[in-house]
């Protein structure tokens, strides 16, 4: 059979076109939402009098048919089909004859397709939902379970204040709170049915669109049939959501490359999610992190690509639009697989207190402490700051720590030091005193962790 569209044509497309024009070999992906779509569509034509009932049902299974065979391998297409829409109408036709022609009545490939795009959204990203879900949920409990597990906190990758490992992990909750939130958002604009809106224009026949919206699941038909079939901005909205998340998902990654570096050693990563070296028998290197690092510049591309795509381009449906497959699909996989991964090698990682302990140890991250303890002592914090940066000067000459200097010493330095006590500098101390709301130590941890919790309950109960 020649193309279904090919009546005015006097020869077929020319070889090399036919591959260039094909989508077959990616959006074959998505042939249970085509199948699904018809279904939906060809029950409404029977509701409304378009094909009788026994039509429907010759239709309907034949297109089960055509899943299982689908499914199972039996059934294959060539780049001749063109995309999966012809390719399920070309198996339908050759199964049922005359009955299967009347399946494309007051539907035009431009509704379908964006149909079968819109109802893989939201079964894809239910599923990056669910992953988003289970890694807040191996965060909430790593968290839980650490802290009061130190570690040392940074500004310009310098050793800054001490914070607890539990505190850092629900930093990176609320970033992937945030992503969820995002998520939910593009998925709740994206939920609607293009399916009817015809070619750019609507259709002649008296059709049902609330019927195929309530059949497929969509919230409500799209408003305006042009729009429908020009619209990706809920493409674009979920790639700009990809992309924030990946990016959070690279800085977690990164810090888990650093940490877990000889000159850290803040971690160990688990041997399943690192790589040995083919030349060098001591290694074992973080690909898996690196990776997910990485991972993230595809995913910007998608983005940049589909926005490209889209700019300029006049209503309704252009041929260029065929574009926001690959990056939809390949963000889709990537963001997911991205998120699994990230929530195993969180739940493996083991925190190397004693190498921790090392950092704390060296890079006076009490000097805070001390500071704001001379301010309770009557030091207004311009000169208390002046002064342990003092103190910190006189540490690096005399090679020992904040906590090593004596009476003597700070009595040099200034003579208030006669009347001043220095606070506790123990680390656990210094995570301790930083209770305000949003701080580091462990009962306020324990308080956004019970925040996150019920917040999470809420978004599964809601939206799984
Ligand atoms: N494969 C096409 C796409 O994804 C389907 C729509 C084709 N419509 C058309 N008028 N050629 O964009």
């Amino acid at each position: 059979m020649g193309n279904l569209w090919a009546g005015r044509f006097d020869r077929g497309m020319d070889a090399i076109v036919e591959e260039f024009n094909a989508s077959i070999g990616f959006d074959k992906r998505m042939y249970n939402c085509d199948i699904d779509g018809s279904i939906a569509h060809v029950s409404m034509l029977s509701e409304v009098g378009v094909v009788t009932e026994d039509e429907k049902n010759d239709i309907v299974s034949a297109l089960e048919e055509i899943r299982s065979g689908i499914s199972s391998g039996s059934l294959v297409f060539t780049v001749k089909q063109e995309d999966i829409h012809m390719a399920v109408e070309e198996a339908l036709i050759a199964k049922t004859g005359a009955t299967g022609k009347k399946l494309h009545t007051a539907r035009s490939r431009n509704d379908q397709a964006q149909t079968d795009m819109r109802l893989f959204f939201m079964r894809e990203t239910a599923l990056i939902l669910e992953a988003l879900v289970k890694l807040q949920r191996v965060i909430l409990e790593k968290a839980d379970r650490n802290t009061e597990e130190l570690l040392a906190g940074f500004t310009h990758m310098q050793h800054a204040q001490p914070v607890t490992a539990g505190f850092h992990l629900m930093a990176y909750f609320q970033m992937f709170r945030r992503d969820i939130e995002r998520l939910i958002d593009t998925r709740r604009r994206a939920n609607q049915n293009p399916l009817g809106s015809g070619a750019l224009g609507g259709t002649t026949f008296d059709i049902d669109r609330n019927m195929t919206t309530e059949l497929l699941g969509f919230d409500s038909p799209c408003e305006n049939a042009m729009d429908a079939v020009s619209d990706r901005d809920y493409i674009i909205e979920f790639l700009s959501a990809a992309s924030i998340s990946m990016m959070h998902v690279s800085r977690f990654a990164e810090e888990i490359v650093y940490w877990n570096s000889s000159e850290f050693k803040f971690i160990s990563i688990d041997d399943g999610f690192c790589t040995g070296s083919s030349m060098m028998p001591q290694k074992k290197n973080p690909d898996v992190a690196e990776l997910l690092r990485g991972k993230v510049g595809r995913v910007y591309g998608d983005l940049i690509a589909l926005l490209t795509v889209m700019k300029g381009t006049p209503l309704s449906y252009n041929k260029d639009f065929q574009e926001d497959k690959e990056p939809l699909f390949d963000a889709i996989d990537v963001w997911r697989t991205s998120i699994l991964i990230l929530a195993a090698m969180i739940d493996k990682m083991e925190y190397r207190s004693d190498e921790i302990q090392k950092h704390l140890n060296d890079g006076f991250l009490c000097a805070t402490d001390i500071a704001d303890s001379l301010v309770r002592q009557g030091i207004p914090f311009r000169d208390s700051h002046w002064l342990v940066g003092k103190m910190v000067k006189l540490c690096e000459n005399k090679s020992c720590g904040l906590p090593d200097l004596g009476k003597e010493d700070l009595v040099s330095l200034d003579p208030r030091f006669e009347s001043l006590v220095l606070p506790d500098l123990s680390m656990m101390g210094c995570v301790n005193a930083r209770k305000t709301m949003g701080g580091t130590a462990p009962q306020e941890v324990k308080r956004q962790i019970e925040v996150g919790r019920k917040w999470l309950a809420q978004i599964s109960a809601a939206h799984m």
